[in-house]
């Protein structure tokens, strides 16, 4: 089993726009590709593979959702599809307990914090430039920043669980860490 999990900045309702997702608050464009890069394969979908996306962004946050490929079924890769399906669980009725709003899919008003407790006994993986390399252990959980890093204070609750890992000194993308990931544990 492999987790990532992305403390975004990205919207918690409905009102962004499909057609200008870099400009819709919150970078939903980088929710989907990171997405894109944690599940799908050529042809396939990673189903040892569950994502989680922390939107703590305007109006209402925090909002989780969950992406869980053993039972994902029947959605595009690209962007766009991606953030229509991102649009409609966020348009539903949901709260603080896991609602499955279809195949897969799953939305919640966990924090940050919360969902970090539902891995503590995990191998937790921070994500930052400034980590050490080291060897990865099994059903590794990676939890990543998005156009910015974890703000400190999410930082330091998840270190109390995890350690620090850098993938190199340059700065990547959260989507292209994802994709670097994925390929080390495929290894
Ligand atoms: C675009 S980077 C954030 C860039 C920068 N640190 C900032 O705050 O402006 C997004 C996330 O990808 C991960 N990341 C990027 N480069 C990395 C590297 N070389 N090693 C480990 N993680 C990295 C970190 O989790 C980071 O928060």
């Amino acid at each position: 089993m492999r987790t990532f999990i992305i403390y975004s900045r990205g919207r918690t309702d409905s009102r962004f726009n499909i057609e200008d997702l870099p400009s819709s608050g919150g970078r939903m464009d980088l929710v989907a590709r990171c997405i894109n890069s944690a599940l799908w394969l050529s042809h396939g979908i990673r189903r040892n593979t569950r994502l989680y996306i922390v939107l703590n962004g305007a109006p209402s946050p925090p909002v989780t959702l969950c992406f869980d490929g053993s039972k994902i079924k029947r959605i595009s890769p690209d962007e766009r599809s991606i953030a229509i399906w991102i649009k409609k669980v966020l348009a539903s009725d949901f709260g603080k307990e896991w609602k499955e709003f279809r195949n897969g899919i799953l939305v919640s008003r966990k924090s940050f914090q919360d969902i970090v407790k539902e891995h503590d006994k995990k191998n937790i993986y921070v994500l930052h430039e400034k980590g050490k390399k080291m060897k990865l252990k099994k059903d590794p959980v990676f939890v990543l920043g998005d156009n910015f890093d974890i703000p400190k204070k999410e930082e330091k609750f998840v270190l109390k669980y995890g350690k620090k890992l850098s993938i190199g000194e340059k700065s990547y993308l959260s989507s292209s860490c994802i994709s670097v990931l994925n390929w080390l544990c495929d290894k």
